[in-house]
């Protein structure tokens, strides 16, 4: 409790003279207790999260769902950093969080690897540290207390898995498939395990084609260029597999413009992964054929764990969350309804 009480006098402090930031080096974008709340500061639980940056819809409502859990209203005092794409600036702040004393840190890591260091200077802190959707490696798993998110393999495989049924429905068995694959971050766990569950389902098909893998970044912007690219160098493209969202509008804006066309009834199969709301309104126009969710919304579970720890409780290393996955067959006037990002 004294050391909550130190974080948030500090942090209050610093703000309130106009300058703390300058001490930090950064400016977070902090939800900070009016100074009515923060009479009861030993109430409220510090949380340091180390963002990886606003490149897509889906991190935009991953952020969302972490800053309407860990408001002042349930209890949380979050101290929340955008790491603008670079994993400098997250080994930055994670080691302003350990200054600050805070309570727990959440950490999604841009990258897999670099961070043993920093993680180990968090235990040593003794700062428990949950880790979200990205994964990392690191020599001991002591490093941090648990991970929640997506199982990035089993997405690729099922997107491979459902390009296998399609074709058959297609009759196409047989054919020659030439595939060209938009990657996400390289080195990312969520590029890592989409590129190889695909692969898996490539590796036993002798007909599939992988003409082309390109680094899209998981930008609209990166994913149009690199599209447009692809398009001029391979004339024949049967599918596209684009590892988010973002990347997929991009491209679709690509293939539009260099006068070809893509979904159901399209010459080019566009798989994507995400599944925020706007790509199931391209799917609705008949330009994706089919979506892997990846479900941003990780802030109640993440919530929940630190409940459970608050309570000296146990909780499980790895955390996958539920997902499934859309296509045009389906209803997507109801799943409209009820899709929340
Ligand atoms: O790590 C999750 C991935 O990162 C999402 O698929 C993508 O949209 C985001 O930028």
């Amino acid at each position: 409790m004294i050391k909550r009480f130190f974080s948030i006098f500090v942090v209050v402090l610093l703000v309130s003279i106009g300058g703390g930031w300058m001490f930090f080096g950064c400016v977070p974008d902090k939800e900070i207790p009016s100074d009515d709340a923060v009479q009861d500061e030993e109430d409220y639980i510090v949380i340091g999260l180390s963002q990886i940056g606003s490149e897509s819809d889906w991190r935009n409502a991953n952020t969302g769902s972490f800053k309407s859990v860990f408001t002042a209203e349930n209890g949380y005092y979050l101290l929340f950093e955008d790491a603008q794409q670079k994993q400098e600036n997250q080994l930055k702040a994670v080691r302003d969080f350990i200054l600050q004393e805070v309570d727990y840190i959440i950490l999604d890591p841009i990258v897999e690897t670099g961070w043993d260091t920093v993680l180990m200077e968090a235990k040593d802190a003794k700062i428990p540290v949950i880790l979200v959707d990205r994964q990392i490696v690191v020599e001991d798993e002591d490093f941090y207390t648990c991970w929640v998110g997506s199982d990035f393999r089993e997405e690729g495989r099922r997107a491979g898995e459902w390009l296998e049924e399609y074709l058959k429905d297609q009759g196409r068995q047989g054919e020659e498939i030439r595939i060209v694959t938009l990657q996400g971050t390289p080195e990312s766990s969520a590029q890592i395990g989409r590129t190889m569950g695909f692969q898996d389902v490539v590796s036993r098909n002798a007909d599939w084609k992988m003409l082309d893998r390109r680094n899209g970044e998981f930008t609209q912007a990166k994913g149009q260029e690199v599209m447009r690219d692809l398009l001029r160098t391979y004339e024949d493209i049967d599918v596209l597999i684009s590892e988010n969202d973002n990347m997929t509008f991009g491209a679709i804006e690509a293939i539009e413009s260099a006068g070809r066309t893509c979904g159901p009834k399209g010459d080019i199969i566009v798989i994507s992964f995400d599944a925020v709301r706007a790509a199931i309104r391209y799917m609705q126009k008949g330009k994706i054929n089919a979506d892997f969710e990846c479900n941003p919304l990780l802030g109640p579970k993440v919530a929940q764990i630190i409940e459970e720890l608050e309570d000296g409780g146990h909780v499980e290393k790895i955390q996958y969350i539920e997902e499934q996955y859309f296509d045009a067959s389906m209803d997507l006037e109801r799943i409209l309804e009820e899709r929340v990002y």
